[in-house]
């Protein structure tokens, strides 16, 4: 069964200026395990229809038409309480910039336990702590037990995208959102969280929607891609074709 299904998603933002139709009858469907590239002009809808189907939308947004479905169930209904829910056990987010998605005022492992916590209620102080150590060495930190007490300052910005994605993890995600998760990062950084990104999937079997301006690192993980033109999706397919399609359009 598809991990989670989209059905003729719409999603506009209302302004007293009027309404911006941010993503358009949007269909696409996520197979467990695998990681589907969404790429596409600035502006043209990625990061909203990722929030829509997390619903982190601003209130100014609407679904308008459309259907999610996670593991065959739908949620385009649920609540707030039911998509914290969701959100702790199934669905995690990343982001671009990992600087401002960390507390600065908090040590990195602090920030992992209570992502932990979340997930894992029953869980005593030291499984909890034994938790955050376990992921900070799976996302491919070392020396994990210092480091868990240090703060986001003491991390590089390819560090700090790790302890991001550690937090992230702790959920024990079906989906992983990675919205350009590796656009604030140098060249090699970003080769060292591609192949991070990679070897979680073979290891956790967690499905990963990465959206990237980038084609060479679609090209490097996309088992599908998909290109957004203007709120809709233009195309979906084999990774080979849409490249070849946006070499051709000149995209
Ligand atoms: N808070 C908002 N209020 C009004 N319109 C918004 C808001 N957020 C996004 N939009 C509109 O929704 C459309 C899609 O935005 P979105 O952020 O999804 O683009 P994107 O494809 O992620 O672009 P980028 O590659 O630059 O991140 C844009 O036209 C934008 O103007
Ligand atoms: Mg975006």
């Amino acid at each position: 069964m598809d991990v989670l299904t989209v059905k003729d998603l719409s999603v506009s933002f209302y302004r007293e200026s009027g309404e911006i139709e941010a993503v358009k009858h949007v269909s696409f469907s996520l197979r467990p395990g695998e990681i589907l590239v969404i790429m596409g002009d600035t502006g043209c809808g990625k990061s909203v229809l990722c929030k829509s189907i997390v619903k982190l939308l601003p209130d100014i947004a609407k679904i308008k038409t459309g259907q999610i479905l996670f593991q065959g169930k739908e949620i385009t209904g649920y609540s707030e309480k039911e998509m914290q829910k969701l959100r702790g056990a199934s669905f995690s987010m990343i982001f671009q910039n990992p600087m401002t998605a960390l507390n600065p005022c908090m040590s990195v492992g602090a920030q992992i336990a209570e992502a932990v916590r979340l997930r894992s209620p029953e869980l005593s102080r030291r499984e909890r702590w034994d938790r955050v150590i376990e992921l900070l060495e799976l996302v491919g930190i070392d020396r994990a037990k210092e480091r868990a007490g240090q703060y986001p300052f003491h991390f590089s910005g390819g560090m700090a995208q790790r302890c991001v994605i550690a937090i992230a993890l702790a959920a024990d995600p079906a989906v992983l959102f990675a919205d350009e998760p590796t656009t604030s990062l140098d060249e090699g950084m970003q080769e060292q969280i591609l192949a991070l990104l990679l070897e979680l999937r073979e290891k956790l079997g967690m499905a990963v929607i990465l959206i990237t301006h980038n084609p060479k690192v679609a090209a490097r993980v996309a088992d599908r891609a998909a290109l957004m033109r203007d709120g809709e999706l233009y195309r979906i397919g084999d990774t080979e074709e849409i490249f070849e399609e946006i070499i051709y359009n000149n995209y």
